[in-house]
């Protein structure tokens, strides 16, 4: 399907971006499963210290629930979803956005409380039941289809494989799903493929960073190797099409394909 093919000794660039969707490190170690809201709760102590640093510097635009006012809804907002430990939200904090001043001052230790505070006002909202029922089928669905011809249908079929998607999920799951799906089941897992030395070895890729690559083959067995000169590694990322579209995305097309997925009940 999606290839990415480099010689070992380039920077792992291709195959960072293409799990910086999982990994904030940039790909290194441990292949993860995806996190979005199925990530964990942050500790009591991380989500207040985060809730009186938001207070003042977000609260005045973002509502002091961060449920929106001046500024965007960020509990249910896409960058949020997408937010590991501060690593989407901060960018965002750091360098502003039009009608929202940077904060360059903020350290690392702030942004990863404030991402802690929104992701349990996250999960307050799940836990009420009102995660769905609030400003989530929101969009077009008539234009979601239209976005959905253009932009999914490559891979899905609304009518067949993706029908009844939304009755699978609740929507506020569903939308993450639409960023990224979970569940790394045995269609959605990179594989990869190392030459070294003569020996080919295909299967599930489960460790990589810039100096190691582990396998584990159709056997259940597991190959280590040490990447560099005379070694290649051909990585196949099958949410690579997700991978690309996450940095496209704006909130009004995924509300409106959120839309026209509900539609197909
Ligand atoms: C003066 C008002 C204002 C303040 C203060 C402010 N923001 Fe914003 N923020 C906005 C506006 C307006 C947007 C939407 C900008 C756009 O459309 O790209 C936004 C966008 C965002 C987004 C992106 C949401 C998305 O889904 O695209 C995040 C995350 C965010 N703000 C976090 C914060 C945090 C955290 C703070 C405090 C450190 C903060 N903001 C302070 C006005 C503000
Ligand atoms: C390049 C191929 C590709 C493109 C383009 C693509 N997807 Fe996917 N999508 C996948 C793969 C692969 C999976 C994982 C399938 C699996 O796990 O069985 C997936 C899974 C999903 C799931 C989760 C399904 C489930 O049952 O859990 C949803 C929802 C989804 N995609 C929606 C979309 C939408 C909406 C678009 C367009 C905005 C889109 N996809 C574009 C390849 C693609």
């Amino acid at each position: 399907m999606f290839s990415i093919l480099f010689k070992t000794g380039l920077p792992a660039l291709a195959f960072a971006l293409a799990l910086s969707a999982q990994s904030p490190a940039g790909g290194r170690g441990p292949v993860r499963s995806p996190f979005l809201i199925s990530r964990p709760v942050p500790e009591p102590a991380a989500v207040e210290r985060g809730k009186a640093a938001f207070g003042p510097a977000c609260g005045f635009c973002h509502g002091t629930n961060a449920t929106g006012g001046e500024g965007p809804d960020l509990v249910r907002s896409a960058v949020a979803l997408r937010d590991e430990g501060g690593d989407e939200i901060g960018p965002v904090i750091r360098g502003g956005r039009p009608g929202m001043p940077a904060f360059p001052q903020m350290t690392d230790g702030q942004i990863k409380d404030i991402a802690a505070f929104i992701r349990n006002r996250q999960q307050d909202a799940i836990d009420r039941g009102s995660y769905t029922l609030k400003n989530v089928n929101t969009g077009d669905a008539k234009r979601g289809e239209t976005y959905f011809a253009a932009n999914c249908a490559a891979c899905h079929t609304g009518s067949k494989d993706l029908r009844g998607v939304a009755s699978k999920y609740d929507e506020g799951v569903l939308l993450g799903k639409i960023v990224y799906p979970g569940g790394r089941g045995p269609a959605a897992r990179p594989t990869a493929t190392v030459t070294a030395g003569g020996k080919t070895v295909t299967g599930v890729l489960e460790y990589h960073d810039d100096f190691e690559a582990g396998i584990r083959d159709s056997s259940g067995e597991y190959h280590g190797f040490n990447l560099g000169p005379g070694v290649t590694l051909e990585v196949k990322e099958p949410l690579q099409g997700h991978v690309k579209l996450m940095k496209t995305f704006n909130d009004k097309d995924l509300h409106d394909v959120l839309a026209y997925l509900v539609s197909k009940k």
